[in-house]
């Protein structure tokens, strides 16, 4: 395969405006990749991750600079330079190279009469930098309805939320507690020469200092660690798990909480794996395996238990529910495209349902943690409240915790920039009788 600068803008461009039309960068981006040299791909990874990151800004200032938008046919060219854009502002990129390899690539993508404007547009961009604004979705680049609701739900944290969702993610490890223990793998690490830490709420988490491909980890394929957030690896911990216990992990896809709770409680009497997604549910069993570990896998719909359940209560529930997955932007910027402010309310129907269902199956005396990946209150302690007002049977267990914020009900983490992502946590329990 012959590596073409022009190629790899032209396809940068078409993940993008798959991005505009809705598909995510984890649906889109796998299939661009081997349209590319091995070469390009990690560069094609990193121009679609920023220019999605800064979309918002880039898009403001490329309106701007259009006298009028381009036609529905030609839109593929707003987002040649909007990769343009970013490499200008954000990258180390030559600014020669960038403008060349952007007029050429309008020809590879099949508009040759575009030229004129690409290289107009862009060189004005060189040469004038980036314009003043007082457009809030520009300056935090965000969607502006995300602003306003961030600023309304957290009038004392929406900015650190915004800036801290526009810095990339470090990369986290929870290392296997049946393989190794915390300190002994930091040494590992120190030996291979990678810089590390550990986290400072997780048990078994550790920071690296600097993005590593898995397998340049000491033992990765032989299961001694895994990728996670030091706040998914939280949610274990809030389990309370002991001996002999039955446990659902009731939206399990790809499996990091699964494997969590195996890890960190051996002598569970058994770990099921409910998930809703015939895709996804193959990437619990490859975690499984790497990790040597086992759990009873279920393609369902973990609401609709007449389907899938056994009848069987259990001591122990995780409802890692499917939410907007606000509190993890900076790992995943597209969603600053895809998500729509009209999803929150129908996704907050979703979360109570289940809920209402996982809380049917659980045994008396049992205990259920409830978790999402948001900083949305509609999806966090309002539901919990909700649910609380129709089941007076329940009771909210308080966390205590030196990380977070204590809230009506639940605990919120706020994405954290060189730690932690967003998330909220809610214990419930159900009496013994
Ligand atoms: C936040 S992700 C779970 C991440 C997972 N707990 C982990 O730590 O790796 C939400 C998952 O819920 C699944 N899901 C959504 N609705 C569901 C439902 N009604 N029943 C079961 N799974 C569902 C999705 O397929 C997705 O895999």
């Amino acid at each position: 395969m012959v590596s073409q600068p022009r190629l790899l803008r032209a396809v940068a461009a078409e993940v993008l405006l798959d991005v505009e039309n809705g598909d995510s960068l984890s649906q889109c981006l796998p299939p661009a990749l081997s349209r590319l040299a091995p070469e390009q791909r990690p560069q094609l990874q990193a121009i679609c991750y920023g220019t999605c990151r800064w979309f918002h800004r880039l898009d403001g200032e490329l309106r701007q600079r259009l006298k009028k938008p381009l036609r529905k046919p030609d839109r593929i060219i707003h987002h040649l330079m909007l990769v343009a854009l970013f490499q200008l502002r954000y990258s180390e990129q030559a600014t020669y190279a960038v403008l060349n390899e952007s007029v050429e690539a309008c020809r590879t993508l099949d508009k040759p009469h575009l030229t004129g404007l690409v290289n107009g547009v862009l060189r004005a961009a060189e040469r004038e930098g980036t314009p003043e604004t007082k457009d809030e979705s520009s300056r935090f680049s965000h969607p502006q309805w995300m602003i306003e609701k961030l600023r309304h739900n957290w009038p004392e944290h929406w900015q650190a939320v915004l800036e801290a969702n526009n810095i990339q993610a470090p990369m986290t490890l929870r290392v296997n507690a049946r393989r190794f223990s915390r300190e002994h793998y930091l040494d590992l690490l120190a030996e291979a020469g990678i810089g590390a830490r550990p986290t400072r709420f997780a048990p078994m988490g550790i920071q690296l200092e600097r993005p590593a491909p898995v397998d340049q980890l000491p033992w990765f394929a032989d299961g001694a660690v895994s990728v996670q957030d030091e706040a998914a690896q939280l949610c274990t911990t809030l389990l309370d798990l002991k001996p002999g216990q039955r446990v659902l992990d009731a939206c399990a896809a790809p499996g990091g909480k699964t494997c969590a709770i195996l890890e960190s409680q051996p002598e569970l009497a058994e770990v099921v794996a409910v998930d809703e997604s015939a895709e996804r549910l193959p990437r619990i069993q490859e975690n499984l395996d790497r990790l040597d570990l086992d759990a009873t896998l279920q393609e369902a719909d973990a609401a609709d238990i007449d389907q899938w359940w056994d009848g069987q209560g259990f001591d122990r529930i995780l409802l890692d529910v499917p939410c907007s997955a606000t509190g993890v932007i900076r790992r995943h910027p597209d969603i600053k495209l895809l998500r729509r402010e009209s999803d929150i309310a129908p996704l907050a129907g979703i979360q109570l349902g289940l809920l209402d269902a996982m809380w049917r199956i659980l045994k008396p005396g049992g205990r259920l943690v409830y978790a999402t990946c948001s900083v949305f209150p509609q999806e966090n302690h309002r539901i919990i409240q909700r649910f609380l007002k129709q089941q007076d049977q329940a009771s909210l267990v308080p966390i205590q915790a030196p990380w977070g914020l204590e809230l009506q009900a639940g605990r919120q983490l706020l994405p954290a920039p060189d730690s932690h992502d967003g998330f909220f946590y809610a214990v419930l329990e159900k009496p013994e009788t």
